[in-house]
C-alpha cells in the first residue's frame, strides 16, 4: 500500500484534471493558463460549480447571487468578537464556518438546489469572515461587504476600509482563479469524506478548512514568508538554505505529491510576484526566492509550488502573514463546495480499511490489579 495513499485513484471527478508529469492543471477542461490570464474568480466559480463556462446573462445572475449573499448575521460576527485576540485565523476561521450553520435554515437541505445555493452562499461569506477576524482581533469594527466590487476587491476593502487599486485587484483575483481547484487534494478529499456520510455541507466545508490549516497543504504559504523574513537578507540564503537541507528539514513552498515539474500555478505566482515587488518598489523577497529556488532545483531537483511564490507576492501587497492561509480559503471554497454538488449528484459512503498492523486478536483481559 503507497504510504500516503500516493497515486491512489480514490473516485471520479468532471471537475479538475491534473498531469503531474507534463504539469498540465485544468478545471472543466480549461487550462489554468487559459483561465488566469482571462477569466475573472466569479466566472470560474460558476465553472467549477456548472460545468461550463456562463454565459454573459448567467455571469451577470451568479456575479449578483455571490454579491448579494456576502453578509454573514450578526451573531456570527458577535461570535468572533468573543474569540481571543491571539486565536490563529484558520482556527477562526473553522470555528467561523461551522457557526455559519447554526442560523442557515437551509443548513441540512441536501437537494440539489438547496445545495447550489450554498455553495454559493459558503464562497461569498468566507471572505466576510476573514475580513471580521482579521479586523476584530485588531480591535476595529468590521466592514460590511459591498455589492459594487468583484470578490477580490470586496475582500481587500472589507481587509482595510478601501478598494484596491485596479492592479491589486487583479493580483488577487488571478491568485483566487489559481488557489479554485485541485482535484482530490487532502482538504477536498477530507470535505467529500465528510459529506460521503450523508453529512450537510458545512460540516463538510468544516473539515476542509481544519486539513488546509496544516503546514504541509495551504498553511505552508505563511511558512514560506516567516522562513524568508527569518532569512532577513539575500546574503545569508546560500548559508541557511543549505543549512536547513543539511537538518533534512524541509523548506516550505517546495515539493508536491503529484507534479513532477514545475506546478503550473507557480509559473504564474512567480510572475506575479516579480510583477508586484517591482510595482511596489519591494524586490527583496523575490530576489531572495528566486536564489532559494535555484537551490532546491540543483541539490533537490525539487520545484517551487503554488505557495512559494504565492507568499512575496501577497506580502508585498500588504496581506497580513497569517492571512495567506485564509485567503487561499477563500478561493478553495468554490472547489470544495463544486466538489460536494458532484459527491451528493452520486454519493456512495466513503470507508477503506486499514493494514492492520496491531497485536495478534488473541489477547485476554486481566483485572487491572494483575497487570504488569
Ligand atoms: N524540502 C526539502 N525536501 C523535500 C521537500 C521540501 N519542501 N519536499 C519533499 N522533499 C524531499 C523529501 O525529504 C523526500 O526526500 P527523501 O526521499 O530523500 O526522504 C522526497 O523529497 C519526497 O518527499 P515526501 O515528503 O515523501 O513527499 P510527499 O509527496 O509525501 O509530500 C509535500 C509532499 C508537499 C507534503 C512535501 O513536498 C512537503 O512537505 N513540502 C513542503 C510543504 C509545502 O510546501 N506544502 C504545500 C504543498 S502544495
Amino acid at each position: 500500500m503507497p504510504a500516503g495513499l500516493k497515486d491512489v485513484i480514490a473516485g471520479q471527478s468532471e471537475i479538475c484534471f491534473i498531469d503531474g508529469e507534463k504539469g498540465i492543471l485544468s478545471y472543466r477542461g480549461y487550462d489554468i493558463h487559459e483561465l488566469a490570464p482571462n477569466s475573472t474568480f466569479e466566472e470560474t466559480a460558476h465553472l467549477l460549480w456548472m460545468g461550463s463556462l456562463p454565459t454573459s446573462r448567467e455571469l451577470d445572475d451568479t456575479t449578483r447571487e455571490m454579491a448579494g449573499s456576502r453578509a454573514v448575521p450578526a451573531e456570527i460576527v458577535a461570535i468572533i468578537r468573543h474569540f481571543s485576540k491571539n486565536a490563529a485565523p484558520m482556527a477562526a476561521l473553522r470555528t467561523g464556518v461551522s457557526a455559519l450553520a447554526l442560523f442557515d435554515p437551509e443548513a441540512d437541505a441536501l437537494t440539489p438546489e438547496a445545495n447550489r445555493k450554498k455553495a454559493v452562499r459558503l464562497t461569498a461569506q468566507v471572505p466576510t469572515l476573514v475580513a471580521a477576524i482579521a479586523r476584530l482581533r485588531n480591535g476595529e469594527s468590521p466592514v460590511p461587504p459591498r455589492t459594487d466590487l468583484s470578490h477580490a476587491a470586496n475582500f481587500y476593502y472589507m481587509l482595510f476600509g478601501k478598494a484596491p487599486n485596479s492592479t491589486i485587484e487583479r493580483l488577487l483575483d488571478v491568485a483566487l482563479i489559481l488557489h479554485a481547484d485541485h482535484e482530490y487534494n487532502a482538504s477536498t478529499f477530507a470535505a467529500r469524506v465528510t459529506a460521503a456520510t450523508g453529512s450537510d455541507m458545512y460540516s463538510s466545508v468544516t473539515s476542509a478548512v481544519g486539513a488546509l490549516k496544516g503546514p504541509l497543504h495551504g498553511g505552508a504559504n505563511a511558512n514560506v514568508m516567516r522562513m524568508l523574513l527569518d532569512i532577513g537578507d539575500i546574503s545569508n540564503v546560500q548559508s541557511v538554505i543549505r543549512g536547513m537541507l543539511g537538518e533534512k528539514r524541509k523548506i516550505p513552498g517546495f515539493g508536491h505529491r503529484v507534479y513532477r515539474t514545475e506546478d503550473p500555478r507557480a509559473t504564474h505566482l512567480r510572475r506575479m510576484s516579480q510583477e508586484a515587488g517591482a510595482r511596489e518598489g519591494n524586490t527583496k523577497w523575490f530576489n531572495m526566492s528566486v536564489e532559494i529556488e535555484e537551490i532546491l532545483k540543483t541539490e533537490k531537483n525539487l520545484n517551487a509550488n503554488v505557495d512559494f511564490y504565492s507568499a512575496s507576492a501577497y506580502y508585498v501587497v500588504g496581506l497580513p502573514i497569517d492571512l495567506f492561509t485564509p485567503f487561499f480559503a477563500v478561493s478553495r471554497m468554490a472547489g470544495w463546495t463544486a466538489h460536494l454538488l458532484e459527491q451528493y449528484a452520486d454519493n456512495r459512503l466513503i470507508r477503506p480499511r486499514a493494514e492492520y498492523t496491531g497485536h495478534a486478536p488473541d489477547l485476554r483481559w486481566i483485572p487491572v490489579d494483575q497487570r504488569q
